[in-house]
């Protein structure tokens, strides 16, 4: 891409993706790096501007995080936020102390200069503040911009660079105006050109997936997840007739799920083939209970049944995946204890013979992904699906699987899914999953003794952590009621009270 580019240094602020969604929303590509990129790697980047994030440290404890010095003197206009003002004046010789009174919320700020950065924003504006340390005294060469009643110097700019500091957070939708200051940022101080739409980046990557395939085949695995549908369908467009999608059903699937998969891409001039690989998968976790070990079983069984199907379609020299930035993030610099093997983040076996991949969506955080299958005419029910484990119903029950339980879940989780879309309760991810527990109950005259089936919804913006939803009282009742009516094997429900941590989202 030739887009200019602004840089987010990522301090470990909770708000890094949001700035990054400001950003291009101003039209701006933009991309987050680790605040350990150094000054050479930004300047062989050459972003437009660079913007740091906020961070839960204090700039003067020992191990706080700093950025490579040299970046101040690149020339590159840069904008800290919250702790990344801080640092900024931490590290150009000014002081930073703990807040008297530390300011949580939206607060009035006031203006004192017409600088670039406020353009013709109001004097008097309300912004949200949330911190416990501030700048107490700018290094020398540097004028304050703005102040609270608490906060003196809640924003700076170096008197003869472009250089900014906020001690608020302009990227929140609750600050008024700060929309306008990131644009003000953008397009005054880093003279962006507004080069960056959705439709610029359908258009540029059709025409790069065109030049690099050329006449050649393309295979993809398609999960039915977001991204590789999104992937399918930009190649579609791109490469009309070049293209196999291969659809494993594993047996794992939601109830109809794969149906709509392949009903998604019916009317596309693609050769989708679909692979009924149930009985191979159930015959792989026959027996194991064990999680991890499920886990990687239905991974290995994945990438051996992907290539066995490959292998008849060897006219393919690229295989596309629907990576997405995210993802480059993570196998990149995440190096975190393992809590579960993801098994669609392992990658293929290098033997299957192909001369590239292609990977036309790695460069968009998940919201655009979804933004581009709209664009592209993909259904709403695939383009805003909630996540999917790859391993599937798999992992949703606990203890051995088998086809009965799984269509004993299949049908449960339909009704609990069907009942809270249908109501006003919000929750960003919500499933069924089949315990390995069975009680005792009473239908009718009859003693059951049938299985308990958990219910889980939770909140959550970056499924890093989560808080279970507070769903109502009333739609409980409704979906305990009626899975226990409808589905046969089940005769209690519970409903999963914990967050993340200290519990997972999935129970395996
Ligand atoms: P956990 O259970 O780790 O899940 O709290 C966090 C989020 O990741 C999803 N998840 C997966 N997604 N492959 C995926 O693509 C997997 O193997 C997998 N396992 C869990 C989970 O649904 C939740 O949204």
């Amino acid at each position: 891409m030739d887009n200019q580019k602004v840089v987010i240094l990522d301090f470990g602020g909770q708000y890094k993706e949001l700035i990054a969604r400001r950003v291009r929303e101003c039209g701006v590509y933009s991309i987050i790096l680790p605040y350990q990129t150094t000054a050479k790697e930004l300047a062989e980047i050459a972003p437009i501007g660079i913007i740091f994030t906020g961070g839960p440290n204090s700039v003067y404890t020992e191990d706080a995080p700093q950025c490579d010095a040299g970046i101040f003197t690149l020339g590159i206009p840069i904008l800290g936020i919250c702790y990344g003002m801080q640092l900024i004046c931490h590290m150009n010789g000014g002081t930073v102390s703990a807040c008297k009174t530390s300011e949580y919320g939206r607060i009035s700020l006031t203006l004192e200069k017409r600088d670039e950065l406020f353009g013709d924003i109001p004097e008097m504006i309300h912004m949200l503040m949330s911190h416990t340390d501030q700048v107490t005294a700018l290094p020398g060469n540097y004028i304050p911009l703005a102040h609270t009643h608490d906060c003196a110097i809640a924003a700076f700019r170096c008197a003869d660079q472009p250089i900014y500091g906020v001690q608020f957070h302009p990227e929140v939708e609750i600050s008024e105006y700060g929309t306008e200051m990131l644009h003000n940022f953008l397009y005054t101080i880093c003279h962006a050109k507004g080069d960056y739409s959705m439709a610029d980046y359908l258009a540029r990557q059709i025409e790069l997936v065109r030049q690099q395939v050329g006449d050649q085949h393309v295979i993809l695995g398609l999960s039915g997840g977001v991204d590789s549908s999104v992937c399918a369908a930009l190649l579609s467009s791109a490469i009309p007739g070049q293209l196999t999608c291969i659809y494993i059903d594993h047996g794992f699937m939601r109830k109809n799920e794969s149906d709509e998969v392949e009903a998604a891409f019916a009317g596309r001039d693609i050769d989708f083939v679909r692979v009924d690989a149930s009985e191979r998968f159930l015959k792989r976790i026959k027996g194991i209970t064990d999680p991890e070990e499920k886990r990687k079983r239905v991974g290995n069984e994945f990438v051996r049944v992907f290539q066995d199907e490959a292998k008849k379609h060897s006219q393919a020299k690229f295989l596309a995946q629907g990576t997405i930035y995210p993802d480059v993030v993570e196998s990149g610099k995440n190096k975190s204890a393992v809590i579960k093997s993801h098994h669609n983040v392992g990658g293929l076996p290098e033997d299957l013979g192909f001369v590239g991949v292609v990977e036309p969506l790695r460069g968009l955080f998940k919201d655009e992904v979804r933004r581009l299958g709209r664009m592209l005419g993909l259904p709403k029910s695939l383009v805003e699906r909630q996540p999917f484990p790859g391993p599937g119903l798999s992992i949703r029950i606990i203890g051995e699987v088998t086809r009965e339980k799984l269509d004993i879940l299949r049908e449960a989780d339909a009704i609990f899914r069907e009942e809270l879309g249908r109501s006003r309760a919000k929750a960003d991810q919500f499933f069924a999953v089949l315990t390995n527990t069975r009680s005792v109950g009473v239908m009718g005259d009859f003693r059951t003794y049938d299985y308990t089936l958990a219910l889980r919804a939770v909140c959550t913006s970056d499924f890093m952590t989560c808080e279970f939803a507070h769903l109502p009282y009333s739609l409980l009742t409704k979906v305990s009621s009626r899975i226990t009516n409808e589905v046969k094997g089940i005769n209690r429900i519970v409903y999963d009270v914990t967050s993340k941590p200290p519990a997972t989202i999935e129970w395996e």
